[in-house]
């Protein structure tokens, strides 16, 4: 067999000789820092669901129906006669939500170990844009199934865009193309979460870590193994704090690829629709412009920035502000790259105010996920009585939530670049035993 292979092998590179070496620089010779952690899995974790969601897509799309008259139908075909369909179908539900908990985790972790700084700016740049068509694709997705949250969702978040000046209402028209969400909408939704959309996610993934292979991965301890001492077991001009990619983090990815499909399976197989957060109870029902759903709501990845477009009251007869206060939510990540000037990439080394300060952060967007769900709301009367004003005390929490959230930045801005961080001394290489 190996001789096939080689014989295999030697064919294809007499005539496309440079595909060898471009598998050598990115795999055996690509040299990862060795004190990888957990945080690290979730790259390979976002390829997978990546793949997952490509895969099973193609199969849905066998299957359903794009238009308005029979979305719905085709999809509650798929769960209960075409075989393996409702298999099919979960995989790709669950992928959309198990995409976004794996992305929040990554760039949770670039936060933490200041993966944006110099000279990763480029590889956070393309990152982010992942992250703005990942969500234009999940929002696109949802409304395929044309269940009543589809329409109504598709309804508000396009209704947005009404809100900007002289041009908002024909931009809506044209987005729609029509009065309401309708046939047209469903039809070009369908052509970009099928084919364009998931073309430019690939592309932008391609250039993410072609990017991250140019300067090469940062690390728990922030520290640029390039800069350190060269020599290892493997290349005398490597870095000696390096390990090559395959196989070692190969084997190691494969470890956290079982165990996320262990957990993806339990819910694939066990509880699907995860009490409503990841199929919502109103999607069950096919669309209908008469009757609105109880309470409108996005799915729970984009609840802390519904919560914000929310939250901001409007001013001068005008609801941009929340718009703009929810768009700016995501941009500002785009600016972090220069927002944090810290001189320290780790938080392992970095001030008690920078620790503190994203400690805050992470609060305010689980408190705004939950706003936004309409969790908040349920709570307040079950705990403090039914007597109490909800709206007034949940809009007091979502705005002070909503004001960490954007304090954040305002306080990684000042902290760093008026020098009023007092960091620990960085290791010069990495270590497995800082406190
Ligand atoms: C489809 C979505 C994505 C995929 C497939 C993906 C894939 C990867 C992979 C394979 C790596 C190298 C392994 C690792 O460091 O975990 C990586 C690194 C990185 N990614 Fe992503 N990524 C995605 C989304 C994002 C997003 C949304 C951001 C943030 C804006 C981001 C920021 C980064 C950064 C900063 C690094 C370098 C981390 C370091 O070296 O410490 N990625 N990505």
């Amino acid at each position: 067999m190996a001789s096939v292979f080689t014989r295999i092998g030697d064919w294809v590179n007499e005539r496309a000789p440079n595909m060898a070496p471009a598998y050598r620089k990115h795999m055996t010779e690509y040299y990862a820092p060795k004190n990888f952690n957990l945080w690290y899995y979730f790259g390979s974790l976002a390829i997978l669901v990546l793949v997952n969601q490509i895969v099973t897509g193609i199969f849905l799309t066998m299957n359903y129906k794009t238009s308005a008259a029979e979305a719905f139908a085709s999809v509650e075909y798929i769960m209960r006669d075409v075989e393996w369909g409702w298999l099919i179908r979960y995989m790709h539900s669950t992928g959309a939500s198990l995409f976004f908990v794996v992305v929040f985790l990554h760039m949770f972790r670039g936060l933490m170990y200041g993966s944006y700084h110099k000279p990763r700016e480029l590889v956070w740049l393309l990152g982010m844009l992942i992250f703005l068509v990942l969500m234009a694709e999940a929002f696109m997705g949802y409304v395929l199934p044309w269940g009543n949250m589809s329409f109504w969702g598709a309804k508000v978040i396009i209704s947005l865009f009404g809100t900007i000046p002289v041009i908002g209402g024909t931009l809506v028209e044209w987005i729609m193309g029509d009065y309401l969400p309708a046939d047209a909408t469903l039809n070009r939704f369908f052509a970009l979460h099928v084919i364009a959309l998931p073309l430019v996610l690939l592309l932008l993934v391609v250039l993410h870590i072609a990017a991250l292979h140019e300067v090469g991965s940062n690390n728990p301890d922030g520290v640029e193994i390039k800069k350190g001492p060269k020599g290892n077991r493997w290349d005398a001009n490597k870095p000696a704090d390096g390990i090559p990619f395959h196989p070692y983090y190969t084997v190691k990815d494969l470890f956290g690829v079982g165990c996320f499909l262990i957990i993806a399976a339990f819910i694939i197989f066990f509880v699907p629709t995860f009490g409503g957060w990841f199929l919502e109870h109103d999607n069950f029902l096919p669309a209908n412009n008469l009757v609105t759903p109880t309470h409108i709501k996005p799915v729970w990845y984009f609840t802390p920035f519904y919560a914000i477009l929310r939250m901001i009251p409007s001013f001068f007869s005008t609801a941009i502000w929340g718009v703009l206060g929810m768009f700016g939510a995501i941009a500002l990540l785009f600016l972090l790259p220069w927002i944090d000037a810290g001189k320290v990439r780790s938080i392992r080394y970095r001030g008690v105010g920078y620790k503190v300060s994203l400690g805050l952060f992470v609060v305010s967007f689980f408190a705004l996920g939950a706003v936004g769900a309409g969790v908040v709301a349920e709570v307040i009367p079950a705990w403090f009585g039914s007597h109490i004003d909800v709206t007034f005390w949940e809009n007091l929490f979502g705005r002070v939530m909503t004001a960490i959230y954007f304090g954040y930045f305002v306080f990684l801005w000042v902290y760093t670049h008026r020098g009023l961080e007092t960091t620990k001394p960085v290791p010069a290489r990495v270590v497995y035993d800082h406190d």
